[in-house]
């Protein structure tokens, strides 16, 4: 049996098993219902007839809510590609969309974290690929991007791969961090999305998140060049759902506050000790926060486009209004 037959196999269990508990689930109600009414003819009228209603209340209620919950997966068995897949967010997302039933092309530079990614990701009924990738290497995306569509249809790219490094004053940068955060944030988005657009469009269908920053918007001391990538891919999603009018495309970009992942550890060279004094004091967001919204926004119903989510921890209002617990 091939890796994808059992996939398969695995999957119509499941669904089996989803329809026979539905259709028991229905049979228990009817003949619950039957009873009731069984009772309210026998004896005592008034209390029978309220009990009927409570139950056929609790029917209705519980029945449309389950109704709602499936309507919302309108991505299932779509394939979405996750750029920084090892950590964080994008690892988060990977997560989030396997168990909405997306199949996953996962991509990052860590090749040992995208197995063992892939080995944890096996529990649920999708397909996994991976791709060891630098976005920084253009001819590399583009010999990547070559293979996957040699074999896939992409209907969402989850651009994510992304960091930030050094917190100094502008005129103590070092260049090569610049350069780092340049040519990741903003050129490796752009290599990756110069591949992907051009088939989204043949294909007129498709969704891009482009995972931005609240220091897109709002600049902090020592932010400088994190905040202006940040700002390019805020700019980026404008001008990517400009050009993309009149297709059926949508661009979402997601802006986070403060999220406890590895990217201040990344920030500060490993320093464990400033990465975590980043969180102290109060509840940061965590990557399974944002992947949620990720998840919300991608089953939105094809026609609405949510272009631009900023979202924060409660307990952060800007980058630089904070509330911290003493
Ligand atoms: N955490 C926050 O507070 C926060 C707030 C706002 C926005 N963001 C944004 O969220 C995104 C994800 O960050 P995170 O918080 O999840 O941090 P993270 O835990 O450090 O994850 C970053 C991911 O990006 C990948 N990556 C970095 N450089 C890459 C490159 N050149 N090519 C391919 N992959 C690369 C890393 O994988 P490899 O090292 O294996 O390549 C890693 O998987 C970033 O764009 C970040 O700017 C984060």
């Amino acid at each position: 049996m091939t890796a994808r037959t059992k996939h398969r196999s695995v999957k119509e269990k499941f669904n089996g098993r989803m329809y026979l508990s539905q259709v028991s689930k229905n049979v228990i109600f009817s003949i619950l219902l039957k009873l009731i009414q069984q009772y309210e003819q026998d004896s005592a009228k008034r209390f029978g007839l309220n009990l009927r209603y409570r139950f056929e209340f609790f029917v209705r209620t519980t029945t449309r809510q389950k109704k709602n919950m499936a309507n919302k997966n309108r991505i299932q068995n779509q394939t979405a590609v996750v750029t920084g897949a090892t950590s964080g967010i994008g690892q988060a997302c990977a997560f989030a969309l396997a168990e909405q039933g997306v199949n996953l092309i996962l991509m990052a530079r860590r090749a040992e974290r995208l197995a063992a990614l892939k080995d944890e990701l096996s529990k649920y009924p999708v397909t996994v690929k991976t791709y060891v990738l630098d976005v920084r290497e253009l001819d590399k995306v583009n010999e990547v991007f070559a293979d996957v569509y040699a074999k896939h249809k992409v209907d969402i790219l989850i651009n994510n791969a992304g960091l930030a490094l050094g917190l100094g004053n502008i005129d103590e940068g070092r260049i090569e961090q610049w350069e780092q955060m340049i040519d990741t944030n903003i050129k490796g988005l752009l290599y990756v999305s110069r591949a992907v657009i051009p088939k989204m469009r043949a294909q007129n269908s498709g969704h891009i998140i482009n995972i931005g920053s609240m220091a897109g918007g709002i600049t902090y001391p020592g932010g400088n060049v994190y905040c202006a990538s940040k700002s390019a891919v805020h700019t980026l999603s404008e001008a990517m759902n400009l050009d993309l009018v009149g297709t059926n495309i949508r661009v979402s970009n997601v802006a986070p506050g403060a999220a406890n992942t590895e990217f201040s550890k990344v920030r500060f060279d490993g320093n464990e000790t400033q990465a975590d004094a980043v969180y102290d004091g109060f509840t940061p967001l965590g990557a399974e926060d944002i992947a949620d919204l990720i998840v919300y926004i991608l089953n939105a119903p094809a026609h609405v486009n949510i272009q631009h989510t900023l979202v924060m921890p409660t307990a952060q209002r800007s980058p630089t209004v904070l509330h911290r617990d003493q």
